[in-house]
């Protein structure tokens, strides 16, 4: 795995504006070393503020919209106009308002069921697939974590054996009475992303993020530890509330 770097910030705004930065900065080198670029975003409430940034000036100028191929971490098993919905939230407070090309959208289809739009994802991650890889190398995936320490839609207690072969799967999961059933992307894909931006803000995420950071490693309950690029960094933008509890702040 490469750097693990750990930056902490006031407060969600704060942190967010960072984020910000930091997104448009690395895409920049992207898109100029690549001419493309592919980023997965991930859902909750955690990574409202930065898409709201991201549609406004300088960011909505800046950044090469329409070389940026755009996927999920996760899904919920809703309509994309249903409140819930993580493409849905995306596309309100971001998408919608920049110059994504549209054929470079690629949802996971919540309206589906669940095993059905894990099937449609596999088959639009296979299109836009790296080499051998049955997927895309994501160059940048961002992901939160629960107060349980799940990650994108891989819950504590629930390793699944189609995780070591699938790029994405179906899960059934009960995390804050949100929708239950999900389309997940697997550690097979985060694992061969170049970087991955982990979004985590609030004391009710503390507990979680200092075992997932300074506790013994134990994935299985744990699924935040599961994601750990082969070739790529990880870059933890968090405020003080949610590090509130970790050894080095
Ligand atoms: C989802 C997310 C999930 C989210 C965490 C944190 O679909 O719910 O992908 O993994 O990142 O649950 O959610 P909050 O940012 O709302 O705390």
């Amino acid at each position: 795995m490469g750097k693990n770097l750990i930056r902490i910030y006031p407060n969600l705004s704060a942190m967010s504006q960072a984020a910000a930065d930091f997104f448009s900065k690395q895409l920049k080198e992207v898109v100029t070393n690549q001419d493309i670029a592919h980023v997965a975003l991930s859902g909750g409430s955690t990574p409202s503020t930065l898409f709201q940034l991201l549609a406004r000036s300088p960011y909505k100028e800046s950044i090469s919209w329409e070389k940026i191929h755009f996927y999920w971490a996760d899904e919920r098993c809703v309509p994309p106009d249903d409140s819930e919905s993580n493409y849905g939230q995306a596309w309100q407070s971001l998408l919608s308002k920049v110059p994504v090309l549209k054929q470079n959208i690629h949802r996971i289809k919540g309206e589906l069921e669940a095993e059905t739009a894990a099937q449609d994802y596999i088959y639009q991650l296979r299109q836009n697939a790296t080499g051998d890889l049955k997927w895309p190398i994501l160059d940048y995936v961002m992901l939160g974590i629960g107060a349980d320490g799940h990650t994108a839609s891989l819950f504590p207690g629930q390793v699944n054996p189609a995780e070591t072969k699938s790029a994405a799967i179906a899960v059934t999961a009960d995390y804050l009475g949100r929708p239950a059933n999900r389309v997940t992307l697997t550690p097979l894909v985060f694992n061969s992303a170049r970087h991955i931006l982990f979004l985590v803000s609030g004391e009710n995420k503390a507990k979680a993020l200092s075992l997932v950071l300074d506790g013994s490693y134990n994935p299985p309950h744990l699924p935040a530890q599961r994601i750990r690029p082969v070739n790529g960094d990880i870059t933890w933008i968090i405020d003080q509330a949610a590090a509130a509890l970790l050894n080095n702040k």
